[in-house]
């Protein structure tokens, strides 16, 4: 038995949370959700990955929840539980020194929710003064190899399940961000929206989910298909099918699109000169799992005229930078001295 827990890396995510456990790598990659059942005194049925396998087969009462709205807290009880639970799945109970922690929260964060996901780590198994919350675009940036600390500006760009976080990067912290409640959950929703308008239909968020992967697109196609789409009718509520034309995803997409791409020119607007030139000169990291709809890249440098280049792991980048932290302690020295870290453990 180790006497000490190792130092761990959590990205907790909207969708999905992934730990990165001292000198092993990364041991918990499920998505943040919860099959809950009963409303006055709840009963969790299952967490993470069995619960993805649940939705959609689950008995009269139960439901699956994300404890995470917008990348912040919206339950606090089911995010200690599913902390407490992805803490011990990944490295056990049997340590007297509780881990250091250091964990992603977005950048638009209040104290109060600092506080909030503080308090949860700390019930969930993680050592006191030992958790350090981590601007996500700064831990995707410090997972991508982008030079943090150096004087030379950073712009990433996450799009995730419930935020798109745009940030330039300097100086070991984060120089000026916007974070907006607009990502891939957002871009399935628009297709949900768009067969509920045209075509009377209910479809269900998984399936909204893979037609967006499989169909989705940021630019128009020149290859037109039709996709069938299977749903609840709307009026009856029996099951029905509709053809619907691939370029009509395009289409709903425009908007989420849109709106990564205002935010992104927002804070280039926003950015001093000199760290300006910098981005234009090697242009902006795209990270986080939303950034694999396709053909966004190409939507966003030719809209911009920017150099893009999508992450390789795009879901990996943020716990790679907290799991860079938890691998390299004398990191943190680092970033308290650049008072990055100036409100931690408030
Ligand atoms: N190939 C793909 N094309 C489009 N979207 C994708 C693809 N693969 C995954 N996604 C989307 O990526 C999102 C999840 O990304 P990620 O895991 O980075 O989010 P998260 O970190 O949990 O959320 P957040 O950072 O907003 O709290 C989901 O909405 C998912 O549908
Ligand atoms: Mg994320």
């Amino acid at each position: 038995m180790a006497i000490i827990a190792p130092d761990i890396g959590i990205d907790l995510g909207t969708s999905n949370t992934l730990v990165h456990v001292r000198k092993k790598g990364v041991q918990i990659n499920e998505p943040t959700l919860l099959i809950v059942t009963g409303s006055e005194k709840r009963t969790i049925k299952a967490i993470g990955q069995d619960a993805l396998a649940l939705v959609g087969r689950t008995s009269a009462g139960d439901v699956a929840i994300r404890p995470l709205q917008d990348g912040t807290v919206k339950d606090f009880d089911l995010t200690e539980i599913i902390l407490r639970y992805f803490i011990r799945k990944a490295i056990g109970v049997s340590h007297l020194v509780k881990p250091r922690v250091y964990i992603t929260v977005p950048s638009r964060i209040s104290p109060v929710e600092k506080r909030v996901i503080r308090e949860a780590a700390a019930s969930a198994g993680a050592r006191k003064n030992a958790i350090h919350l981590i601007d996500k675009p700064f831990a995707s940036a410090l997972g991508s190899g982008l030079p943090v600390f150096e004087p030379e500006g950073s712009m990433v760009v996450d799009i995730g399940g419930g935020t798109t976080e745009v940030a330039v990067i300097a100086l070991g912290g984060i120089v000026l961000s916007r974070s907006i409640p607009h990502g891939g959950i957002k871009m399935d929703n628009v297709i949900i929206d768009l067969i509920k308008h045209e075509h009377n239909m209910l479809i269900g968020d998984r399936m909204a989910e893979d037609i967006k992967i499989d169909w989705g697109s940021a630019l128009p196609s020149s290859d037109e298909r039709k996709v069938v789409v299977r749903g609840r009718d709307l009026i009856t509520g029996l099951p029905q099918t509709a053809e619907i034309a691939s370029s009509r995803f395009y289409a709903a997409l425009q908007e989420p699109c849109q709106k990564i791409l205002d935010t992104i020119r927002e804070i280039l607007d926003k950015t001093p000169p000199e760290l300006c030139s910098d981005i234009l000169r090697k242009g902006i990291f795209l990270v986080g799992g939303g950034s694999q709809l396709y053909g966004l890249d190409r939507f966003l440098a030719s809209e911009l005229n920017l150099p893009i280049t999508l992450a390789k792991d795009p879901m990996m980048t943020a716990v790679n930078g907290v799991g860079t932290m938890a691998e390299h302690s004398e990191l943190l020295q680092k970033l308290i001295r650049s008072n990055f870290l100036r409100d931690d453990n408030a």
